[in-house]
């Protein structure tokens, strides 16, 4: 739509490393060097801050004329540190981009096929995005896939004849990857086959059982976010600089277990047919490693 050239992102998105999706996101793990190249975008807050989907509602209908689109990682954004808002905060967002004709594009990179508890985090907020983002898990990580999924309304402005003026021109070189499509087909299959959705909402009602138990008390610990099998344990380090996250992790990785830091949030995101042994084994070796890990 003529002038309407600008996107609407929130604070701490991560969308990727192209230019395009950099400048999407809002900047940090040492993406300073790229700024020159980076377009600006509008910026609402993160999901760290309580009310930030009101003001992008405020900042949509302020500049509906010139936004073309507003990004969201719905419910959780991942690399900003597991910052997650409740599921009923977002479906009014949906609505105010639908009643200022702004397009809304739903990146479900990190939270699609089901780590957040739904085969899309979008259905638990009420969205139905003129564009899904997916990839990850829609090969169940096993090969490299991603795909950019569009609603009728986006399908048909380019449905014309062939080599027309609407014709959508740009692809990659393994678009549409018959090995990829294969084992993400297979997957999707498994998916229902094995019933892997009830298995996340199990395993997570056990994660966020053992980790009320065991770790939310903690002196050490700030809070914990969990959604599905995506979960953040924010630690409460007392000075800046003692980099408490890598070192929890590192001391959980020499017991075994695969943990990674956002700086100081430990990210827990075991596979989604993850046993209970398994969870119950992540959450003790946690506990060791917040224990040696936080040393001083
Ligand atoms: C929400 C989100 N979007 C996009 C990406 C980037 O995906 P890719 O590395 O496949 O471009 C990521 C990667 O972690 C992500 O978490």
């Amino acid at each position: 739509m003529t002038g309407r050239n600008s996107y609407l992102a929130f604070g701490g998105a991560y969308h990727g490393d192209t230019i395009g999706s950099l400048s999407i996101g809002a900047g940090g793990f040492g993406t300073d060097i790229f700024d020159p190249l980076r377009f600006p975008v509008m910026r609402a807050p993160g999901f760290d801050t309580p009310n930030a989907i009101d003001v992008a509602i405020e900042m949509i209908v302020e500049n509906c004329a010139s936004l073309a689109a507003v990004v969201i990682e719905p419910l959780v954004q991942g690399a900003a540190g597991m910052e997650m808002l409740p599921a009923e905060e977002f479906a009014k967002l949906g609505i105010a981009c639908r009643d200022n004709d702004v397009l809304l594009i739903c990146d479900e990179v990190a939270t699609g096929f089901g780590r957040t508890g739904t085969l899309f985090a979008s259905e638990q907020c009420g969205l139905s995005p003129d564009l899904l983002v997916i990839g990850k898990g829609i090969t169940g990580g096993y090969l490299a896939m991603a795909a950019t999924v569009a609603n009728e309304r986006v399908y048909s402005a380019f449905l014309g004849d062939d080599l027309g003026p609407r014709t959508f021109y740009h692809g990659h070189s393994y678009s549409g990857n018959a090995l990829a499509a294969a084992v993400a087909l297979k997957h999707l299959e498994l998916i229902y086959e094995w019933d892997v959705l009830a298995n996340v909402n199990e395993r997570s009602d056990q994660l966020r059982a053992l980790l009320d138990a065991k770790i939310a008390e903690r002196p050490e610990v700030k809070a914990i976010r969990l959604q599905g099998l995506m979960c953040g344990v924010e630690l409460a380090a007392p000075r800046e600089g003692l980099r408490w996250g890598r070192k929890v992790c590192a001391s959980a990785v020499a017991q075994g277990v695969l943990l990674r830091p956002l700086g100081d949030v430990i990210v827990l995101m075991p596979m989604l047919t993850t046993t209970a042994d398994e969870v119950e084994r992540i959450v003790n070796v946690l506990d060791a490693a917040i224990t040696e890990g936080t040393r001083t």
